[in-house]
């Protein structure tokens, strides 16, 4: 369920129309609605309410402040992955407490500004405290985060990431939890990590983390991850170790299609009764509580944002249809690195082709099979290959439903297109939460090139 939908053969976000918001604003664009941002936060949070988790939207996902600041402003915390997301989530003011940073590669330096000591230019660098936890995936990354920690003198949490070698069965380029990827440790290595480094004094062991992949459109996986995670938890508490935090990561599925994903209530309806009776016997036992996390990306963004495309030019070669827009590979990469699936429209129609549902055979007459393509100088710069469409023309206005995850957060300026603009929409009103760039945007750090002192 979204806030997208057709009025009068006009498609609207929420009560703005979208061909005239265009019109305005320019193309590309994307479209984010807060309703929907809101719908899907609030859907997840009361589907796992039982386990009262900690939910860290994944801010890779959808890193607009605004977006941050909508879903902040609702009580989640954020995942992040990079200097970069912390300093956004910081900026929107996400509380130190709410916030776990995972990722294979933490540089030093971003392992010290999520310890609280940020570099001096650094927005929002008033900031002091150690964020929630750190999402660990390698020894070494533990003996440089216990060692700068040591350092600082400062306290912080650690969660071990396993690998429990399950498929999510999704694409291969983002499926995370299986053996002989780069994410995590293998479970088999876990209790040796703990024995290795629980009781550091800097820097305290305390929790597992797993994520599986993106999206994971069953809730089997996570099953079967969930009950080797608590076998692990069951052999470490035997041993003396203290478990007070399982994540069990994002990847929850989204509706690229009509109906394609499972609500949350699916998911939490097999994961909570794996976690919910067993914490509520050691919290009784030992007086402890174990905290839940959850770091939900595309479930929640996916379907909250559109992306705004114009057609330039319509042209025929060979066999084949090409509408030639104004966004490519560049605006929205998915289609193109994943060969994933966007239902795309035009956002003004008549009456008989208003879709009844958003999939690759929508049932409307009179479709034409089309390849939606972009401006960039590669064959593979397409948004939609054989599409049916209704009849379009130059100048059209067409809507990529589906795109507000991993659409503008991946957006490049390859071929030297600025970034498009991003606007929120909440109710009937719209706001520009991200200025186009231009051309002097495009080219500001490179017109001072600077001598290397000493070269
Ligand atoms: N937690 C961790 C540790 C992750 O690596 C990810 C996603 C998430 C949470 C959030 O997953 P989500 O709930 O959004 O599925 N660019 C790809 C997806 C890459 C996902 C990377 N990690 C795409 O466009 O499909």
């Amino acid at each position: 369920m979204d806030h997208f939908a057709y009025r009068d053969g006009r498609l609207c976000c929420e009560d703005v129309d979208l061909t005239g918001l265009a019109a305005r604003v320019k193309t590309p664009t994307y479209v984010y609605s807060a309703a929907t941002l809101r719908l899907h936060y609030q859907r997840l949070h009361q589907a796992f309410s039982t386990l009262d988790p900690l939910i860290c939207f994944s801010v890779k996902s959808c890193s607009n402040l605004s977006v941050l600041r909508t879903l902040g402003g609702l009580g989640a915390g954020m995942d992040v992955v990079s200097g970069g997301e912390l300093a956004r989530a910081r900026l929107v003011g996400v509380p130190p407490q709410r916030i776990v940073f995972a990722g294979v590669g933490k540089s030093e330096s971003e392992i010290i500004a999520a310890l609280g000591r940020p570099e001096d230019d650094e927005p929002a660098a008033g900031f002091r405290e150690p964020i929630a936890l750190f999402n660990v995936e390698s020894e070494g990354e533990f003996q440089l985060i216990s060692t700068i920690a040591e350092n600082l003198r400062i306290k912080a949490r650690a969660a071990l990431r396993v690998n429990p070698d399950v498929d999510p069965v999704t694409h291969s380029y983002t499926t995370t939890g299986k053996a002989e990827t780069k994410f995590g440790v293998d479970i088999a290595r876990a209790r040796d990590f703990f024995k290795s480094y629980d009781g550091h004094p800097w820097l305290k062991l305390c929790g597992v983390h797993v994520h599986l992949g993106s999206p994971v459109s069953s809730p089997q996986p996570y099953v079967e991850a969930i009950g080797k995670v608590l076998s692990l938890i069951d052999a470490l508490e035997a041993v003396g170790h203290r478990i007070e935090v399982i994540n069990i990561g994002g990847g929850f599925g989204a509706d690229y299609t009509s109906g394609q994903a499972l609500p949350a209530q699916a998911y939490a309806d097999a994961i909570v009764p794996l976690l919910a009776d067993r914490l509520e016997r050691k919290w009784t036992a030992t007086g402890r509580r174990t905290q839940v996390v959850l770091e939900p990306g595309r479930t929640i963004a996916a379907n909250a944002g559109v992306l705004l495309t114009r057609v330039q030019y319509v042209k025929t070669s060979g066999s084949k249809k090409f509408l030639i827009c104004d966004a490519g590979m560049h605006t929205l990469v998915r289609p193109a690195l994943y060969q994933a699936f966007h239902f795309i429209w035009p956002t003004s129609v008549a009456p008989q082709h208003v879709p009844a549902e958003r999939t690759a055979k929508p049932g409307v007459p009179g479709l034409e099979a089309c390849d939606v393509v972009g401006p960039i100088c590669e064959t593979g710069d397409f948004l939609a290959r054989g599409r049916d469409l209704p009849p379009v023309a130059p100048g059209d206005l067409l809507c990529v439903f589906g795109a507000g995850a991993y659409g503008m957060s991946m957006a490049s300026r390859y071929n030297s297109h600025p970034l498009p603009a991003e606007v929120l929409i909440d109710g009937t009103r719209a706001k520009i939460v991200r200025a186009r760039e231009t051309y002097a945007d495009l080219v500001a750090h490179e017109l001072n090139a600077q001598d290397i002192a000493g070269s």
